[in-house]
């Protein structure tokens, strides 16, 4: 019950909250030229400050900008005929046989390469960028390439790349029957590289990410990671088992030169845990949860290298130094199909599998200075060992963050290193699967394994629950790139002013990005020469940072609103903590009695506010809204519930009712509209209640979206805001204590 009622409310509260992140300026939305942007590449460059996006036949360049953001477009369709081909073949018109952009990777100094799947005959082509500076966007149709190998066929099926040094590295099936699984290396001069077919390499992978990742200055040691999933053959009789893989090729692998000829000679692979550790020594193993999306996120180069793979409800950490840990020990093994899979104990040959041709394999008497001279042995034990027996566990040996019944999967995950008073923190996005992002930071305290997890903001980016597909962080313009089939949005990493104008409620928000300077809630800045800081992410307490600072006066400034239900049907009572971690009480006065609100199956808090269901008569009344946290309470909110009665909503709808007349049709797409009607808005939301969604979009339609009464609509909307000016003017003259808006205005302002 409690559930269903939550999520009708989160249904309410969507287009409220993403106008709020709307109406700060803190996000903006790019759904392409033509409504629906069908998001499956993006590409963002830091260098240039564009961001680039691929779609369904379409690639678009966003010049970022501080304030407005240019866009270009280049319709890409499939090639002559493929269209008509990849239809006949059987597959779904408007689904498959279009040219989905899969792949926008950075070429040279002014080009771009793009790739797509050409209605199942996959192609690329450059796309001239530009310099840095210019805003040039253009791509030459008939200089386009097959793109076999490079992305996928199938739109819809998973696909990791990484270019580096002229040359692609994918991670993909190359195949029209989306069967043939392999990690290719094209491009560049080198002949093209591939694994063999062969269930042990790769058996159903799916691949999720792609990184070169360096061991050392030695260029000749660098890797390519891939991580994956797939089918586990050494899971034995736990059949259909899929486990996390980290798998690694040389970078400079050529292949062998009689076995294993332009196939991959370097390729193993390892397995990555992401488990609680439980009593008597069973653990609880996340990727055994049915299907998961694993995601997978590399930090920034220049930051400890670092590798969070994440996997449905818990997110794991592991370090580098134990993924190589685990590819220098012992190789996994099995005699034959009737044996166990267990440590291989012989003797492996030299050059190691796994180990890159470098200056050590290339000494006087152990001359391999390429993979072409590998013994036979070597190529034959690399072909036969692609596992590693000893699996990578997460740093800590548990996840950072687990979160279990929660009603969202997440999606995306990308960390964001910051400095901050105390010390470096890990800020964690995570994009869930209906539109929202999560803000949070794990905590360890003190010594003990124990993390706590502090959800900083949670940021609805999309209006509707849509799937979040793609994130990055750009560093330089400190933003959130948050991509979905609803289109990209850009999101402030911070906003600091948020969290209020007090010491303490900037304390309690404990986000890393902010700190009180004296007399703003603001952006820390590290080696900033400002002296007053006041900041404690550990243990958020405002009694330690804020005490010289005045708290009880700042603390208890809140607007007076009204809210408005029928009787007999449901109201919501907003009232949003600024932090996460507050508890809400409520608090209803009635004839200057105040006292705490009973909560029953009628009356239930959530985190968002109170909901109040069948209301009557006697719940009218002032209601307060407190939160607490740390020992701080301080007042939300004051709402002034009124009940309405006999009208009932579809009379209100019915009349052409100068009250509604105000809302802009399109006050569910847009952003343009003014905080001030947008607040009526939710004021009228609560009125009708969500199951009249659908109804007061079509009466929107069809009052307004058309020109000639567009125009009338204008002139309403202007007697509205008169309205709303002389009962402003008239509410600012009543005194404090007044609950009630006089009922002329009232009436007015129905
Ligand atoms: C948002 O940005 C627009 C255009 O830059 C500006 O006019 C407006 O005042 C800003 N709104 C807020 C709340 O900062
Ligand atoms: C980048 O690559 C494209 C495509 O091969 C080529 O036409 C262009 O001249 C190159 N630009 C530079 C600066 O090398
Ligand atoms: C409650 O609200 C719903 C939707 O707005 C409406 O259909 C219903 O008639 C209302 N019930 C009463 C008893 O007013
Ligand atoms: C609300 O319900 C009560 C009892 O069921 C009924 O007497 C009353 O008329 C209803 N009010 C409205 C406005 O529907």
């Amino acid at each position: 019950k409690q559930l269903s009622a939550d999520s009708v409310l989160q249904l309410k509260l969507f287009s409220a909250l993403s106008a709020d992140l709307l109406s700060t300026n803190r996000s903006s939305v790019f759904s392409g030229h033509h409504g629906q942007l069908s998001l499956t590449a993006v590409f963002l460059d830091e260098y240039r400050d564009r961001l680039f996006l691929g779609g369904k036949d379409v690639i678009y360049s966003l010049l970022l900008g501080p304030t407005t953001s240019e866009s270009k477009e280049i319709y890409w369709p499939p090639l002559p005929g493929n269209r008509e081909d990849c239809i006949q073949t059987g597959k779904e018109p408007q689904m498959e046989c279009a040219n989905f952009v899969r792949l926008l990777q950075p070429y040279n100094r002014t080009h771009v390469l793009a790739c797509g799947t050409g209605a199942f005959q996959p192609m690329c082509a450059f796309i001239n960028v530009g310099h840095r500076g210019e805003h040039v966007f253009t791509m030459d149709p008939t200089n386009v390439e097959n793109g076999r190998g490079k992305v996928p066929h199938d739109p819809s099926l998973p696909f990791a790349s990484t270019f580096n040094g002229g040359e692609l590295y994918t991670g993909l099936t190359a195949d029209f029957l989306g069967r043939d699984s392999v990690i290719f290396r094209s491009m560049g001069g080198r002949s093209t590289m591939r694994t063999e077919t062969d269930q042990k390499l790769l058996h159903d992978p799916k691949f999720i990410a792609a990184h070169l990742i360096p061991d050392n200055d030695d260029r000749d040691n660098d890797k390519v990671y891939f991580f994956f999933t797939e089918k586990a053959t050494e899971a034995g009789d736990r059949e259909g088992a899929i486990h996390t893989r980290v798998g690694r090729v040389c970078a400079n692998d050529v292949g062998g030169q009689r076995v294993l000829v332009n196939k991959w000679s370097t390729f193993i692979k390892a397995r990555l845990v992401c488990s609680v550790p439980g009593p008597h020594g069973i653990d609880t193993h996340f990727n055994q949860l049915g299907e998961m999306h694993a995601n997978l996120l590399h930090l920034h180069t220049h930051l400890p290298p670092l590798i969070n793979v994440f996997q449905g409800f818990a997110v794991c950490v592991y370090r580098m130094a134990d993924i190589r840990e685990a590819f220098n020990g012992p190789f996994a093994h099995k005699e034959g199909p009737d044996y166990q899979w267990g440590v291989y104990e012989g003797r492996v040959p030299y050059p190691r599998p796994g180990v890159c041709p470098s200056k050590i394999t290339n000494q006087p008497g152990r001359e391999f200075g390429s993979t072409k001279d590998f013994p036979d042995s070597v190529l034959q034990f690399a072909r036969n060992h692609p596992l590693m027996w000893r699996p990578v566990y997460p740093a800590l040996r548990q996840p950072v963050l687990v979160k279990a019944n929660i009603p969202y999967k997440l999606k995306q995950i990308v960390v964001d290193r910051v400095e901050a008073e105390d010390g470096q923190y890990d800020v964690m996005f995570i994009g869930t699967d209906v539109g929202t992002v999560l803000k949070v930071i794990a905590l360890h305290s003190g010594n003990s394994l124990e993390t706590e997890e502090v959800t900083l903001e949670e940021l609805q980016i999309f209006k509707v629950p849509t799937p979040i597909t793609s994130m990055d962080i750009s560093v330089k313009r400190q933003a959130l790139y948050v991509g979905s089939p609803a289109g990209v949005a850009q999101v402030k990493l911070h906003r600091c002013e948020t969290y209020g104008n007090a010491c303490a409620e900037c304390c309690l928000a404990r986000d890393p990005y902010c700190a009180w300077d004296g007399s703003l809630c603001a952006r820390y800045l590290p080696n900033s020469k400002r002296r007053f800081r006041r900041q404690d992410i550990r243990h958020g307490n405002p009694m330690l940072q804020c005490m010289d600072q005045k708290l009880s006066e700042e603390l208890d400034v809140t607007e007076h609103r009204m809210a408005y239900a029928t009787e007999n049907n449901s109201t919501f009572l907003e009232c949003v903590p600024r932090s996460p971690q507050a508890t809400l009480t409520w608090l209803v006065q009635r004839d200057d009695r105040k006292d705490e609100v009973k909560l029953d199956d009628r009356m239930m808090s959530t985190d968002q506010g109170l909901l109040i269901r069948h209301v009557v008569r006697q719940d009218e009344g002032l209601y307060i809204c407190r939160s607490r946290e740390h020992g701080f309470t301080q007042t939300l909110a004051r709402l002034t519930l009124e009940v309405l009665q006999g009208e009932t909503v579809d009379e209100l709808m019915a009349r052409d009712n100068p009250g509604l007349a105000w809302m802009p049709c399109n006050a569910y797409s847009r952003a343009s509209t003014s905080s001030q009607s947008r607040t009526w808005f939710k004021d009228i939301m609560q009125l009708i209640g969500p199951s009249k969604l659908p109804h007061v979009e079509e009466y929107c339609e069809r009052m307004w979206c058309n020109d000639k009464l567009r125009r009338k609509h204008k002139s309403m909307l202007e007697k509205y805001r008169q309205a709303q000016e002389s009962a402003r003017k008239a509410r600012s003259k009543s005194s404090v204590e007044r609950n009630r808006m006089p009922r002329d205005l009232r009436a007015r302002e129905e």
